[in-house]
């Protein structure tokens, strides 16, 4: 059986190797924070699989139902030879457009992920299904690395899905879109997944599931920065809550302090005083409607070519192109 290769260009902890930096920096700020990138451990990971199933967190599940209608039309359309996916993850909800294209002109998968067993196991079976689509991954962070793809072959569609972009502030997320900006030829297309704005009890209850799945999820960050910077945050006395920002269009995510902490963090060499209901900021989970979406897809210099919804317009996916 063929091999293929697989670039690693981050180190054997992923992104936790450069952790020290940003936590210092985020528990030193006046409103402190911590950064969704360390949601993903093992553990994180597997919460956030269980969150994608929750009855209240709609996104996954309506993201792949519009994949699953669009997907042949938007083969037929774009007829891509590369397919690059960033934050390919498992590549699961990837398979229905594989399938289309596979039996079309598709040559070669890039899947771009932080996880090296996610991406190596993704591409085994993969490579069992499709034996004929060339298969390279790339271990990366797609704040840094995306100038180490593979040069592309042929017509290019990169996938851009499950509204990761709704976690960077404004800026971060202009820079991004311009360095995929630089993935892309003319004729080629760009995939972007994102949540939308909606009535705020719907987005609060899916950021407060009753299970309290997402509590465990964002708690579980305290056990990774304990792990990762031999810290002793006591998880047991923060409460996780997220709340929706109409000023800014997102969600928010906090951990509140149930009292007066006092957390030494050995690898930073720092002790952090975090007051009786003072927060730690988790996350932002930006939500966009048609009209702020086009503008940040302008912003970044290429235009919006279709835009794609649910019924219910919870969800959007905009193909976009270079020019
Ligand atoms: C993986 C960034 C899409 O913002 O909805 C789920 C992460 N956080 N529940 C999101 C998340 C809390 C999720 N994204």
């Amino acid at each position: 059986m063929p091999g293929f290769p697989i670039d690693v260009h981050l180190g054997e902890h992923g992104l936790l190797d450069s952790i020290a930096d940003d936590v210092r920096r985020g528990l030193s700020a006046s409103q402190k924070f911590l950064l969704p990138k360390f949601f993903y451990d093992e553990a994180g990971s597997n919460l956030f699989e269980q969150i994608t199933d929750l009855p209240e967190y709609y996104p996954t599940r309506t993201e792949l139902g519009i994949l699953n209608d669009i997907s042949a039309d938007l083969m037929k359309r774009v007829a891509p030879h590369d397919l690059v996916e960033l934050g390919s993850g498992s590549s699961t909800k990837t398979r229905g457009l594989l399938d289309i294209g596979y039996r079309m002109v598709l040559a070669r998968y890039i899947p771009f992920d932080v996880s090296r067993t996610i991406v190596e196991n993704a591409c085994e079976d993969l490579q069992r299904r499709y034996p004929n689509l060339a298969l390279h991954g790339v271990i990366g962070d797609f704040e840094r690395h995306l100038g180490l793809i593979p040069r592309a072959e042929g017509r290019r569609l990169v996938l851009f899905i499950g509204s990761t972009i709704g976690n960077l502030e404004p800026p971060e997320r202009l820079s991004l879109l311009t360095g995929i900006r630089k993935l892309l030829s003319p004729g080629d297309f760009l995939l972007l997944g994102m949540d939308m704005v909606k009535d705020s009890a719907v987005l609060e209850a899916a950021y407060n599931d009753a299970a309290g799945v997402t509590a465990a999820f964002n708690l579980n960050m305290l056990n990774v920065i304990n792990n990762a910077l031999q810290a002793d945050f006591n998880v047991e006395e923060f409460r996780h809550r997220a709340h929706y920002n109409h000023e800014l269009d997102r969600i928010e995510m906090h951990l509140y302090a149930r009292s007066d902490q006092s957390v030494h963090i050995t690898d930073l060499d720092m002790t952090v005083k975090v007051d009786k209901g003072e927060s730690i900021w988790t996350e932002s989970s930006h939500k966009f409607t048609q009209e702020t979406a086009t503008s940040m897809i302008q912003e970044a210099g290429m235009s919006l070519d279709t835009w794609y919804t649910d019924p219910l317009h919870y969800y959007g996916l905009a193909l976009i192109t270079t020019s």
